[in-house]
């Protein structure tokens, strides 16, 4: 809920302090900006220029839901929250802020607050059908639409983690608002992640050198701190869980429906099929 995370939310339009005023009805800037709260708990924080694109459609957040909800990600999860875990000892902040940019349904966030005790999320999308399933998805997260590229809507100094998990980045702004002791915890897909399915369905691969180019973009803002850590794991995927896999994903976008779903029928009743991610701390630099 928004009142949990008002105190570090900014104007997107000048940087000024925001409140909330009419019973969270609308926050409001000490400039005297107001944004509407929508009736299902986000707050849309664009500033004038708008929303370029949409993100996240309704099917891929639906699918996202369903292959999330079986659990084949856990290992991920469990990392993150891990990783996060760490970087607040650090903190010492009695009720820390978990900043999750491109959150989609808020798994990752939620998890992380439930393990951590007074920790609030803002979870940060540019989708408007993620936005609503994160208004849900811990009573101490609270929504807000916003496009990453053009600025996050949060106060200096105000976060203590960002975490980012197959999601854009903005270095500058992550640095921008970190918190002195604050790390960015940024979790990649690697080269390799989901091969089994490439060829069968002819969707798209992970690129190698993903890891190397996203910290060439971070120089300057943020320095990565340790090893990046590999997280490699089989998962055992029936059909549906496969067809909510690619659904989620950008891949759904480039191979015409009726093709994939004849890819999807002619493929083996289970799969064998790898997960990879490194999951990358930074710092400012
Ligand atoms: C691959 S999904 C990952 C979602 C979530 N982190 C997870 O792993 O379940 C990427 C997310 O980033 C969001 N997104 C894409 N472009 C964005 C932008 N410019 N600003 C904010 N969010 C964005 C999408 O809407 C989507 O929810």
């Amino acid at each position: 809920m928004l009142n949990h995370i008002v105190d570090v939310l900014a104007d997107p339009i000048d940087g000024s302090p925001l409140s909330g005023v009419d019973d969270f009805s609308r926050l409001v800037s000490a400039s005297g900006h107001s944004y509407d709260v929508a009736k299902q708990g986000y707050v849309t924080l664009s500033g004038g220029s708008g929303l370029n694109h949409e993100g996240d459609s309704l099917d891929m957040v639906t699918s996202r839901e369903v292959f999330l909800s079986q659990g084949h990600f856990a290992p991920f999860v469990e990392a993150v929250t891990d990783r996060v875990s760490h970087a607040l000892e650090a903190t010492h902040a009695d009720e820390p802020v978990v900043l999750e940019v491109g959150a989609g349904t808020g798994y990752y966030l939620s998890h992380t607050l439930d393990s951590i005790e007074g920790s609030r999320g803002v979870g940060l999308d540019i989708s408007v059908p993620a936005a609503r399933r994160l208004a849900k998805a811990h009573p101490r997260v609270g929504a807000v639409v916003a496009d990453v590229w053009h600025g996050l809507p949060l106060l200096d100094g105000s976060v203590n983690v960002v975490t980012v998990i197959f999601a854009p980045r903005n270095p500058a702004e992550f640095a921008r608002v970190l918190a002195p002791e604050g790390e960015v915890v940024v979790l990649i897909a690697d080269h390799g992640h989901l091969d089994e399915l490439r060829e069968p369905l002819g969707i798209l691969g992970v690129e190698e050198g993903k890891l190397e180019r996203m910290l060439e973009q971070a120089a300057g803002h943020l320095v990565a701190v340790g090893d990046p850590q590999l997280l490699e794991f089989p998962m055992r995927l029936d059909r549906e869980s496969i067809a909510a896999q690619v659904g989620m994903s950008p891949s759904a976008r480039h191979v015409e429906a009726e093709t994939l779903r004849g890819r999807l029928d002619a493929l083996p009743e289970h799969m064998d099929v790898t997960a990879r991610g490194v999951l990358v701390r930074l710092r400012k630099a």
